[in-house]
């Protein structure tokens, strides 16, 4: 293979849209020695049921041997279907096998809906901020994104209309439930206005929600899909942050017409979710008591959100405010006025603690005083010796900025 040619490549232009994930960029400087991590949307190690995943793996290949290891069809593992399909009716959404495409993880999902939806320069509504690789997938199909504002029960419905009047988009992208970057939930009343709002202007939403069944206070609100019977929302889920990231699979669920484009896309990018990975989690779902294992992840992501949130309360300048999510995996601090989040990483990574500025959340690279803290992934020695440096750190961006 030639290492030192000069050959210069001609991409397509599509890569001229898209940007790198600063928080892959970001997640290098997680492997120095002594960094302490509050970048990443890793889920605790600790909690991936190992022992019931060997023994899975073990049942599958035992019983289905040469089976598992074939090509598959594209729409995903019938129990799995099936099982996934329950999952929805448990959170009040109506459907069934055939509702349903499993994905090789969510992210594909996101993938499949914009190569399916969009054209080039179709708008995307989005929250304003949102989960950056929903940015890099919509990217590659060369949307143009319309934030909407947010505030502290989710998107608002009044700043929604004015936008879909003004920009005729294609769809809305949303993340109901512990919104990743943000932390917060969308309330009840809002999903219904918001979906109303959908139904009156033909609007397609994508319902993101990897985090629903990571709620560790306050009471479960049903997904806006609950309250489709129009075949308007496509909902998207993953076992990533319930069982494990590391088998890949997520699903759609969605009206059967919808999914079947979606499956021509997904036969093109890998002809279907990997029939090992399938098998593995519906064997793990059938053997093993799923729903007490996602009690123990709440009942964890719960103490180290505590946690973090008093040693923030303790430690941090005055100035600097956070939000105090219900469930998931991150919460979001906002800065001073005149903090810019950007430049106090180079200072906090000296200091061998790490977060993610904010900016690369917006779409439209706005937003440079906030910064996302994930707690799931931290142990608590760890969350509190890495808020204790982020103060240090929060404390002289003050100083410098010389208020
Ligand atoms: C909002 C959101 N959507 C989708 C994903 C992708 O998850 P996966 O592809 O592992 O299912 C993530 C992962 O962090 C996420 O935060």
């Amino acid at each position: 293979m030639a290492k030192e040619g000069n050959m210069e490549y001609t991409l397509s232009r599509r890569m001229g849209h898209m940007r790198p994930s600063a928080v892959r960029q970001i997640l290098k400087v997680t492997e120095q020695p002594e960094m302490i991590s509050f970048a990443g949307g890793l889920p605790a190690p600790e909690c991936f049921p190992v022992a019931e995943i060997a023994q899975s793996v073990e049942r599958v290949l035992g019983e289905a041997g040469p089976q598992a290891l074939q090509y598959a069809v594209t729409e995903g593992f019938s129990p799995l279907r099936e099982k996934f399909a329950a999952e929805m009716q448990s959170r009040g959404v109506a459907g069934t096998a055939e509702n349903i495409l499993v994905t090789s993880g969510s992210q594909q999902g996101l993938d499949l809906i914009a190569k399916v939806l969009l054209d080039p320069g179709d708008c995307v509504l989005t929250e304003s901020p949102t989960y950056l690789a929903a940015i890099q997938a919509f990217q590659a199909y060369e949307a143009r994104f319309v934030p909407v504002p947010m505030d502290a029960w989710g998107l608002v419905p009044e700043a929604l209309e004015e936008a879909i009047l003004r920009e005729r988009p294609k769809l809305l992208y949303i993340i109901p439930n512990f919104q990743n970057p943000t932390g917060i939930t969308l309330a009840a009343e809002r999903r219904r206005a918001i979906y109303d709002l959908a139904l009156r202007h033909r609007l397609v939403i994508v319902e993101d929600d990897p985090y629903g069944k990571l709620r560790y206070r306050g009471t479960e609100i049903p997904p806006i899909a609950a309250l489709d019977h129009e075949g308007l929302v496509l909902y998207i889920s993953t076992v990533s942050k319930t069982i494990t990231p590391g088998l890949r699979v997520g699903w759609v669920a969605g009206h059967p017409t919808l999914l079947r484009s979606l499956a021509i896309a997904k036969q093109a990018a890998d002809l279907h979710t990997s029939n090992l990975d399938q098998r593995i989690v519906d064997r793990y779902l059938t053997d093993f008591d799923s729903a007490a294992h996602i009690e123990a992840i709440r009942r964890l992501y719960g103490v180290r959100f505590a946690l973090m949130d008093r040693c923030l309360t303790e430690e941090m300048p005055e100035g600097y405010h956070w939000t105090h999510p219900e469930g998931g995996m991150f919460l979001w601090v906002t800065c001073p006025e005149w903090v810019d989040a950007g430049a106090m990483l180079p200072h906090a990574i000296e200091r061998k603690v790490v977060f993610v500025p904010g900016k690369d959340f917006f779409p439209d690279g706005s937003g440079t005083r906030y910064m996302r803290l994930n707690f799931s992934n931290a142990t608590e020695e760890k969350i509190q010796a890495g808020v204790a440096r982020l103060a240090e750190v929060a404390g002289q961006a003050v100083l410098q900025a010389g208020r």
